[in-house]
């Protein structure tokens, strides 16, 4: 019968278009193209009326079976095309998260903090205690208790500032003021020996205060950590295991240190610690001015007078006594060659620690 085999060619040729529409858009243009109000397999249902009555059965029959086959496969393929599309327009849209980002520089601790803990933490592990004293103090603490001569020359307008009450009625040294900003750590011990039970184990890291200019080796203002131990039986050789011991913790097992003797009027004996040069490893070179050493602190036995002074016996009792820099030794523990360099807030320098 020609019209069933007309129907089936539109048939398949219908399926084979739905097939190959490339989107959902060549697909709507097959649906309308066919099944559409003047789709071509529309035009055969509409046309039944003129099929003669004994066909009708065959031709209905297979007018209806080709509608469902296109229909059922438009359907299909658009739910293909759809989620093909959606996964198309999902990939377009992402955002390419592979890139590096513009991250936030994290802050670290600047170095003379980072130090000054580190120096701290090793005596905690000893079993110290970190105390801390006024960095407005009075010539009492930062120098007469500490077995100071009245004529010694850190006791001068030259080296230390004095801070002046403007109400006239301070108390005066020798026309100076009573009052200054401290120029060592040390009045703390004067502090901890008046106000502390005996023993004592303690460090106090803090802020002092001089008349310097700043150079490579000196500045104004600086870091001071310092330590006191009074205990019975102490000797020397505590002084010298501990302080090599810190030494060691802090610069590493290759650096070695010395011992030279020194005057402080609050120690005796007293000496000067040396740690070996870094940069030359002790040959001799600028940053150690030739000498393969470099200074780090002032240490000593304390003296019974200052022992006596804030009423300790000295017959009883024995102690030693260190303060050192911070900034100085921070820069000998990363080998810079300017104590400056730690204050001038120069990134390209701080961002190395
Ligand atoms: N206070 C001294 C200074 O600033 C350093 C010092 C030396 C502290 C000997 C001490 C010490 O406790 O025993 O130069």
């Amino acid at each position: 019968m020609a019209i069933v085999d007309e129907l089936a060619a539109l048939q398949a040729e219908t399926l084979a278009a739905i097939e190959a529409a490339a989107d959902t858009a060549a697909l709507d243009e097959v649906r309308v193209r066919t099944v559409g109000k003047s789709g071509t397999l529309t035009a055969y249902l509409r046309n039944m009326g003129s099929v003669p009555a004994d066909q009708k059965a065959v031709v209905g029959k297979a007018v209806n079976a080709a509608r469902n086959a296109v229909e059922e496969a438009l359907e299909a393929r658009k739910t293909a095309l759809a989620a093909a599309e959606l996964e198309a327009s999902i990939d377009a849209a992402a955002v390419d998260v592979t890139l590096p980002g513009r991250s936030q520089r994290l802050g670290t601790r600047h170095l003379i903090n980072r130090v000054t803990e580190e120096i701290c933490d090793v005596f905690l592990g000893l079993g110290y205690t970190v105390a801390d004293g006024p960095e407005v103090e009075t010539d009492y603490y930062n120098f007469t208790a500490l077995n100071a001569p009245a004529d010694h020359p850190s006791r001068s307008l030259q080296d230390t500032f004095y801070v002046v009450d403007r109400s006239g009625e301070a108390a005066s040294v020798r026309g100076e003021s009573d009052v200054l900003l401290r120029t060592q750590t040390s009045g703390v011990q004067v502090h901890a020996m008046e106000d502390q039970q005996l023993p004592i184990y303690i460090v106090a890291p803090g802020k002092v205060y001089r008349r310097d200019i700043a150079d490579p080796s000196h500045l104004p203002q600086f870091t001071q950590i310092e330590g006191l131990v009074v205990d019975k039986g102490i000797t020397f050789g505590d002084l010298k295991g501990t302080l090599d011991y810190l030494c060691k913790a802090v610069f590493g097992p290759d650096r070695r240190t010395r011992f030279r003797a020194h005057y402080f009027p609050f120690t005796e004996p007293s000496a000067e610690v040396d740690v070996s040069c870094a940069v030359c490893g002790g040959e001799g070179c600028r940053m150690c001015k030739g000498t393969g050493w470099l200074e780090l602190l002032g240490c000593g036995m304390v003296d019974p007078n200052v022992l006596q002074m804030s009423g300790i016996d000295p017959e009883e009792y024995s102690g030693f006594a260190f303060g050192m820099g911070v900034e100085r030794a921070a820069c000998l523990k990363y080998n810079v060659p300017d104590l400056r360099l730690l204050l001038q807030g120069d990134m390209r320098f701080l961002r190395q620690f």
